[in-house]
């Protein structure tokens, strides 16, 4: 299985920052697994340009569940895969909390998102509360539940499931080596019972203040097949060690 160290550079980003973009594909010419990063969609297609015929893909935030329509503000998985996206990330925390998404309306967007032909990466995880109330596995299994498609209809590597648990994203906090073991494990046995053989193949990212520093331990955890990367996906300079402890994982 290919490991994918995947960059959410969430509302943050512009002209100016496209210059990391060409440092982290001279950085990481030959990364050793694959290397994405999602820019605010007004970057989408600028960045596409600078990475095409490199190792670098560029995705989407968040895509609507609709090809077209009146939606205003709302941008269709066509529309991200017409700008040069091949990924998207849906159901991150801060919009399943700032915007109200709920797991089926997650689900509706990954499946647009794979009948678009975009990879889709789906986030889950539990706030602080909910770890110290110890139900940590029940609110992970119910976000699989609900936010993934129906079928799996395409190849295993289509869909990605990133474990992010809330109170660790931006914190600079992050669960221990055994916590991030135990969920990615949980979610392997889920998806594999859901979905079956195709699904040991499926790729599944922790997210959530990995850093150059810390990046190798979590990668030697089973079950971690890369991350996805926030404030550190920022500055090629913090990036791109973390794309090459992934490739030496
Ligand atoms: P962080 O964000 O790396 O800044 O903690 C991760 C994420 O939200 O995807």
């Amino acid at each position: 299985m290919r490991k994918l160290a995947a960059g959410n550079w969430k509302m943050n980003g512009t002209s100016a920052e496209l210059a990391e973009v060409s440092a982290l594909i001279a950085a990481q010419a030959k990364p050793g697994c694959e290397m994405l990063l999602c820019p605010p969609a007004t970057l989408l297609a600028r960045m596409a340009d600078i990475a095409a015929g490199s190792a670098l893909m560029v995705g989407g935030q968040d895509c609507h569940a609709k090809t077209a329509g009146a939606h205003t503000g709302d941008i269709s998985a066509d529309m991200l895969k017409d700008a040069g996206a091949t990924h998207v990330i849906l159901g991150h925390s801060e919009r399943r909390a700032d915007h109200g998404e709920t797991d089926i309306a997650v689900r509706a967007k990954a499946t647009a998102a794979l009948a678009a032909g975009l990879t889709a990466i789906v986030c889950v995880g539990e706030t602080e509360a909910q770890r110290d109330a110890g139900r940590t596995l029940d609110v992970i299994g119910t976000q699989l539940a609900g936010s993934l498609p129906a079928q799996m209809t395409g190849a295993a590597d289509s869909l990605v499931i990133a474990y992010e648990p809330v109170w660790a994203i931006g914190t600079g906090r992050t669960p221990t080596l055994d916590e991030v073991a135990e969920v990615h494990a949980f979610i392997r046995t889920t998806l594999t019972t859901r979905f079956g053989e195709v699904a040991k193949a499926m790729r599944l990212l922790y997210g959530g203040s990995v850093k150059a520093s810390n990046a190798a331990d979590i990668f030697a955890v089973p079950h971690v097949n890369g991350a996805l990367v926030g404030g550190a996906s920022l500055k090629a300079s913090d990036f791109g060690p973390i794309v090459a402890a992934l490739a030496a994982s």
